[in-house]
Order: structure tokens, then C-alpha cells, then sequence
């Protein structure tokens, strides 16, 4: 969040009550059928500024004021100047993955996606990677998985191995290794990962045919990808 949006909040937009009485409405069991309720609307679009967005014609919603990501740094911090871009963001920008108004799932995102570090595998809590990148990279246990993480011996999967821990409440999350924008190191491995209130290291080191991480989880364990 920056300084923009507090500005940008601050102006233009209902007053405290309205937004108030906004919110309590949509909230309220009869303001929308049970089954169809986002779960997640977009700040700017429950209070209506549709004007921070849209250019508008009279009362109608007209082009947009810019083009992404522009549109949404208008208020967000960038979140694209890591060294090590996602291939994602190339395709339609942030709207690839996020919904500008609500939606369904946690984050604006267009389909399932656990945001936490540790969640139950299931194929479907992850539609949201798994519409663009193959689930057997994770799902198949042993190296003929088409993966690029697996251990020295080329015999495990690396990724079913950390994603699909038992017992099942450990199992962990991409999140807790990559970040879905931009990072600092290659294959999106984050510099860092979010544990509990604090950030905790994630020490990753590219080798020719592979790499390895160290301290955090393990001491420094290498991996093969070819
Ligand atoms: C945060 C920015 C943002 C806000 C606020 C916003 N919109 Fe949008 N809107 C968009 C974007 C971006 C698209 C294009 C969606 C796409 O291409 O996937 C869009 C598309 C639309 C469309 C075209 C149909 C559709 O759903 O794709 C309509 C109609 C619309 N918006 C109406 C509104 C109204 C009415 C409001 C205010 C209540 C509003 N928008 C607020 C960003 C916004
Ligand atoms: C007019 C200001 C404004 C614009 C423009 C805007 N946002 Fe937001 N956005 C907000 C506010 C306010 C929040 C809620 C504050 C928070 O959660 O930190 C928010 C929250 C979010 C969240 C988190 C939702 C959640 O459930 O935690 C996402 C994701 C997001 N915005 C994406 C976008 C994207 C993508 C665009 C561009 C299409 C965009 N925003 C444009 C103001 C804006
Ligand atoms: C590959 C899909 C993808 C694309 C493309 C994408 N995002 Fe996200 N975004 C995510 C996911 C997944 C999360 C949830 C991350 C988490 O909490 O683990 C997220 C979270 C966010 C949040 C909320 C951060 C927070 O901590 O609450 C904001 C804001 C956001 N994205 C903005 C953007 C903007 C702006 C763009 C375009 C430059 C963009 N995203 C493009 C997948 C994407
Ligand atoms: C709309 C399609 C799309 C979605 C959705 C998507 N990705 Fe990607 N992803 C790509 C593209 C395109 C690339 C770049 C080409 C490649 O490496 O396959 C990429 C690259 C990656 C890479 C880096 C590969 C490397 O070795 O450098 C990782 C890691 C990754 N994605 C993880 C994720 C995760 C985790 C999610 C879910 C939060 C996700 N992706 C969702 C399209 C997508
Ligand atoms: C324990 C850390 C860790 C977790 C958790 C993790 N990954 Fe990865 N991932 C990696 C590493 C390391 C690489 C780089 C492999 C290489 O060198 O090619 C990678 C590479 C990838 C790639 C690039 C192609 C490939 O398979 O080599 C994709 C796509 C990907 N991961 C998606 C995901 C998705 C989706 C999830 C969650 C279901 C996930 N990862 C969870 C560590 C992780």
C-alpha cells in the first residue's frame, strides 16, 4: 500500500457512513443469494469509486484510466521489479490471475489458491497454477516426474516431497517457496518466506545443473533438475 492510495481513498469516494451502510448491506444475508456471495470484493469497487479505474461518460463506465499494471500501481506497491519475473505476468498482466472487482477466492484471485503456508494437497485448491503448469510436476513421487527439482540420486521428486508431507497438516504450500510476482532468485524462489509475523530466509544457490538451499528448514541440501 502507498501513499497514492491513501490519497486516492481519501478522495473521490463515498463518505464514512455510506461506506459504512455499503458494507453492512452486502454483508447482510438478504443482500445477495447465499450461494453466489464473493467472497472477496475489491475495496475500490465496494465503495463504488469505479471512477478510480474507469474512465466515465456521464453516468456510463467508459475505457480504463490505464493500462495495467499502471491502473493498479495507481495504489499498490509494485510488485514486478524483482530481478526474476513470472512468466504470468507477460500474458495479461495482473488481471491474468486476479479479478479487478470480487471474487470467489482469497486475494481477488480467479481460482483456488491456498494462501497459507501450510495447507492439505488437493489438485483443486490449486487450480489457480495448475490452469497454466502441469500438476504431475508435483503429483508424480518419483523422477520421471517432468520437474527440474529432484535429489541428488535422481530418484524422488523434490517437489512431491515437500508439497505432499505426511501427515497432511504439513504439507506446505507453493508460497512457502515461491512468490506468484517477481524475486530476487531464479525459478521465482522467494528471498524470503512469510513465517508466522516475522520473514524468514530462504538461502538458494543456482548450480549448473541444479542448486541447493540452506539453513532455514535444513542444512544445505543440493538437488539436480536435469
Ligand atoms: C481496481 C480497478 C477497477 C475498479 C475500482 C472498477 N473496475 Fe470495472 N474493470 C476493471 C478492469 C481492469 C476491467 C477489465 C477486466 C478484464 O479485462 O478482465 C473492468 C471491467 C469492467 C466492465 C466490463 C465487463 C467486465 O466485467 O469485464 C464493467 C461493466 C465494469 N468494469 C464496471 C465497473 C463498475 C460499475 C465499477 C464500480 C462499481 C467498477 N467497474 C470498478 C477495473 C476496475
Ligand atoms: C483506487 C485504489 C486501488 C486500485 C486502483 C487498485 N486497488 Fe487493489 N486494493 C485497494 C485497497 C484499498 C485494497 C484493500 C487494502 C488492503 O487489503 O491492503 C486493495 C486490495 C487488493 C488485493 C488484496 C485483496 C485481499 O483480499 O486481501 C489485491 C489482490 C488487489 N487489491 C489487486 C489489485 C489489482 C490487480 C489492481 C489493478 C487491476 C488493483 N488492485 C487496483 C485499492 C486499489
Ligand atoms: C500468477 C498469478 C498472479 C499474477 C499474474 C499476479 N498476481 Fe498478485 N497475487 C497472486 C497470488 C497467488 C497472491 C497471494 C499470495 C500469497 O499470499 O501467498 C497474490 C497477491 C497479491 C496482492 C495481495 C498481497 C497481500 O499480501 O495481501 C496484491 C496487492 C497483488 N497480488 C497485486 C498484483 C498486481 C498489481 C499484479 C500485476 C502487476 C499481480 N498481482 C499479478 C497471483 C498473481
Ligand atoms: C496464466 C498462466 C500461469 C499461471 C496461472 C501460473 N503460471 Fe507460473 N508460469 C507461467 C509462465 C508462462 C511461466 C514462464 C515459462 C515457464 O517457465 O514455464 C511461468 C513460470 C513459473 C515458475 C518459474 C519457472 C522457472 O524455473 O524459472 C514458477 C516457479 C511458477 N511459474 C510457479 C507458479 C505458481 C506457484 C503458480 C500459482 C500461484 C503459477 N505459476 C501460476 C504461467 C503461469
Ligand atoms: C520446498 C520448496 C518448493 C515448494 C514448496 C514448491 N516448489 Fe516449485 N520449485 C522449487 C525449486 C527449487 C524449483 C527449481 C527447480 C529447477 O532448478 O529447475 C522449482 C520449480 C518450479 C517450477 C518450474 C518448472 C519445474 O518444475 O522445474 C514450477 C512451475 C513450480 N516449481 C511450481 C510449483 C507449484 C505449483 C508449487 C505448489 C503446488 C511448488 N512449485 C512448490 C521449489 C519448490
Amino acid at each position: 500500500m502507498n501513499q497514492t492510495l491513501k490519497q486516492r481513498m481519501g478522495r473521490g469516494g463515498p463518505g464514512v457512513a455510506t461506506a459504512v451502510l455499503w458494507a453492512l448491506c452486502s454483508l447482510a444475508p438478504w443482500g445477495r443469494a447465499a450461494a453466489e456471495e464473493p467472497k472477496v470484493v475489491h475495496a475500490p469497487y465496494a465503495a463504488q469509486m469505479c471512477d478510480s479505474c474507469h474512465e466515465m461518460n456521464g453516468g456510463n463506465i467508459g475505457g480504463l484510466l490505464a493500462p495495467q499494471p499502471e491502473l493498479c500501481y495507481q495504489c499498490h506497491e509494485a510488485v514486478d521489479t524483482g530481478k526474476v519475473k513470472h512468466g504470468a505476468l507477460a500474458i495479461d498482466s495482473c488481471t491474468t490471475c486476479h479479478h479487478p472487482h470480487e471474487s470467489a477466492f482469497p486475494k481477488l484471485l480467479k481460482a483456488a489458491y491456498p494462501v497459507k503456508n501450510y495447507a492439505e494437497f488437493k489438485v483443486e485448491n490449486y487450480a489457480l497454477c495448475f490452469g497454466c503448469h502441469d500438476e504431475k510436476k508435483i503429483l508424480v513421487k518419483d523422477a520421471t516426474a517432468t520437474t527440474g527439482f529432484k535429489d541428488l540420486a535422481k530418484k524422488r521428486n523434490l517437489h512431491h516431497l515437500h508439497v505432499l508431507r505426511e501427515p497432511s497438516q504439513y504439507q506446505r504450500s507453493c508460497r512457502f517457496c515461491h512468490d506468484p510476482h517477481s524475486t530476487g532468485q531464479e525459478h521465482l524462489l522467494r528471498d524470503k518466506f512469510p513465517f508466522g509475523s516475522s520473514a524468514v530466509g530462504l538461502a538458494y544457490t543456482p548450480q549448473v545443473s541444479g542448486g541447493s538451499c540452506a539453513k532455514t528448514c535444513h542444512k544445505e541440501v543440493g538437488y539436480v533438475n536435469r
